[in-house]
């Protein structure tokens, strides 16, 4: 793939804008670091980014929207969502909130967890890259998985030139280091330290907020093992379907239901977390799931498959 370079002006954000309702991905700067662009809504193109990236697993992405309005589509408000968003949107400060359910976002952005990352971002070529679009964007930081966040449209062309759709070049970011994450769904607790000082949003809701690594070990989100437990039981690997298993498949096989038949891992992965709720909710005791090639995005699908069938915490 040709990856394109397009200039922060009108023709520029309309071009992304059709790229992204295509369900194709734009690296684009925001005031902190650049970010990597699809439709939030769109299941093949979260997919891609999560392939562009060569993450290993499903991350939770960060949802980018144009206004407090938008946002609140979205996910719940509570009062301390909107004094913080008055105070820093737009900026550098992502909230995370209970995602309200029919929102109509793809689940792989949120990796199936119940809450929505959240932000308003400041920078002028994102906003008129949002207004263009008139849509969620999700975006993770615009860089190979493991390697440091890109503030210049150059550290996106070096990292994932050749692997997305186009670069909208809006210079050096300001900020320079990812936004602040604050978690709102329960106390207020600082998920990540970034562009906005604790302080500030201390300061801005009178009081002290917890953070995770205070009493606790850091559990990156979604990374406990049986994060996502389906009511079934999920047999990896399976080659046949046994009496009373429901089969996903992969690849030309009879089946249920199949995350890509024609064996294609982006469309699997798009599939992924539909095809589990639709399982579950037919009613599956156990889900035997054919064996997904071990490479690309193979791996973060059978990351979280592995995590389906872990044991469960209550022994079953
Ligand atoms: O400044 C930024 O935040 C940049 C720009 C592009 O907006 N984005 C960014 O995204 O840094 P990323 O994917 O590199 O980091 C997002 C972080 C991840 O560590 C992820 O685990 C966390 O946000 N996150 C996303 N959704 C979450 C959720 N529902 N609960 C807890 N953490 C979440
Ligand atoms: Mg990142």
């Amino acid at each position: 793939m040709q990856t394109k370079f397009l200039s922060a002006d009108p023709s520029g954000f309309t071009a992304a804008a059709g790229l992204l309702h295509d369900g194709a991905l734009v690296a684009f700067p925001t005031e902190t670091v650049y970010g990597l662009g699809g439709d939030a809504r769109h299941d093949m193109a979260v997919a891609r980014i999560f392939e562009a990236k060569g993450r290993p697993q499903f991350n939770p992405l960060i949802v980018h929207v144009n206004s407090i309005e938008t946002a609140r589509n979205y996910v719940e408000w509570p009062d301390m969502a909107d004094i913080l968003a008055r105070a820093f949107w737009p900026g550098p400060l992502t909230l995370v909130l209970p995602l309200r359910p029919g929102a109509g976002l793809s689940p792989l952005v949120t990796a199936d967890l119940p809450t929505l990352a959240i932000r308003v971002p400041a920078h002028p070529v994102a906003q008129s890259l949002l207004a263009a679009f008139g849509g969620p964007v999700a975006a993770p930081s615009a860089n190979p998985s493991g390697r440091i966040s890109p503030t210049m449209a150059a550290h996106v062309e070096a990292g994932l030139g050749g692997r997305i759709a186009a670069i909208l070049d809006g210079g050096a970011c300001g900020v320079g280091i990812e936004s602040t994450i604050l978690g709102l769904s329960d106390a207020p607790t600082l998920l990540r330290p970034g562009g906005l000082p604790v302080e500030a949003i201390e300061a801005a809701l009178n009081m002290p907020l917890s953070r995770p690594g205070d009493d606790a070990p850091l559990t990156a989100p979604g990374q406990m093992a049986s994060h996502y437990a389906p009511g079934a039981r999920v047999r990896l690997k399976a080659r046949d379907k046994r009496p009373g298993e429901m089969l996903l498949g992969f690849g030309p096989v009879e089946a249920d239901l199949n995350l890509s038949p024609g064996g294609d891992l982006t469309e699997a992965a798009a599939n992924l977390f539909h095809h589990l709720h639709a399982l579950d909710a037919k009613g599956a005791k156990t889900i035997a799931v054919s064996p997904i090639p071990d490479h690309g995005l193979g791996r973060a699908i059978n990351d979280r498959l592995r995590r389906a069938a872990a044991p469960r915490a209550d022994g079953s």
